[in-house]
């Protein structure tokens, strides 16, 4: 099954909306060998924080980037202050929307019932959700992978298979292992690998062979000097980029990386 690669920039609490159109600017010349790949071949989205979706979205016209969010409300609107919802993020042209980041479920104690809304949210749009699952050292250590990935990801695939919309097109799963996540230390390409495989197998088990259009990105301390081990491996299908993608050098070095090992795959 061939899957179009996509790589995913996540750049957290961080760049104000002029340094967003700065990036912008910066990168495109980066691209410029493989523009015209951009958006057909390979897929790419950055999320900024909220304030910097538009001015950004304006500097990438043109470009085959998308827009992506960093969160949503699951309500339309209402009285939730200091939330954004879906409307408002497909207003301003985001398509795709991250859910479930390890970030959201320590720090904002987002558990699975609410990622589960947010989910239904975005199933009943045409936005697609990026699902982020993985373990934290405890678990991992404990031998509670295959646990902690069966309750992130085998509900959502439920519903995700109730839905009408073509799973490979309403979802894309982001492995990030806890204990990977802004600290430098990243999953071993065979880590990676078995983890990657295992969702592979849920996806394929919930959603039948549909379950193999479904994107699975690798994220957690991915830099160029590490990409290429891990985005070669088998059902690993793009990037879920921290820290290295607030850099449009760094960023364009991992989507190149990217689209190479992608290309000897096929
Ligand atoms: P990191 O973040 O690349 O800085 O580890 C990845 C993420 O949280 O999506």
């Amino acid at each position: 099954m061939k899957r179009v690669p996509l790589v995913v920039a996540n750049w957290k609490m961080n760049h104000t909306a002029r340094a967003a159109a700065e990036f912008a600017a910066g990168l495109r010349p980066l691209l410029a060998p493989f523009a015209g790949e951009i958006g057909t071949r390979l897929e790419l989205a950055i999320a900024p924080a909220f304030p910097a979706l538009d001015r950004l979205g304006k500097a990438l016209a043109g470009s085959g980037i998308t827009l992506a969010a960093q969160n949503v409300h699951e309500d339309e609107s209402g009285a939730f202050t200091g939330e954004v919802s879906l409307p408002m993020l497909t207003d301003l042209g985001c398509r795709s929307v991250l859910i479930g980041h390890s970030e959201r479920r320590q720090l904002f104690g987002e558990g699975d019932d609410r990622i589960l809304a947010k989910l239904e949210r975005l199933l009943a749009s045409e936005v697609v959700a990026i699902l982020c699952v993985g373990e934290t050292l405890a678990e991992r250590e404990g031998g509670r992978l295959e646990s902690v990935l069966a309750r992130q990801l085998d509900e959502p695939i439920r519903r995700v298979a109730a839905s009408a919309r073509p799973p490979g097109q309403a979802l894309v799963v982001a492995y990030e292992p806890v204990w990977a996540i802004g600290t430098g230390r990243v999953a071993t390409p065979d880590l990676a690998r078995a983890a990657h495989a295992e969702i592979r197998r849920r996806l394929v088990a919930g959603l039948g062979p549909e379950g193999e259009r479904v994107r699975i990105l690798y994220g957690g301390s991915l830099k160029p000097a590490n990409a290429r081990s891990l985005l070669e491996q088998p059902d690993v299908d793009g990037a879920l980029v921290g820290g290295a993608s607030l850099d449009p050098v760094d960023f364009s070095s991992i989507v190149s990386i990217c689209r190479e090992t992608q290309l000897e795959r096929s």
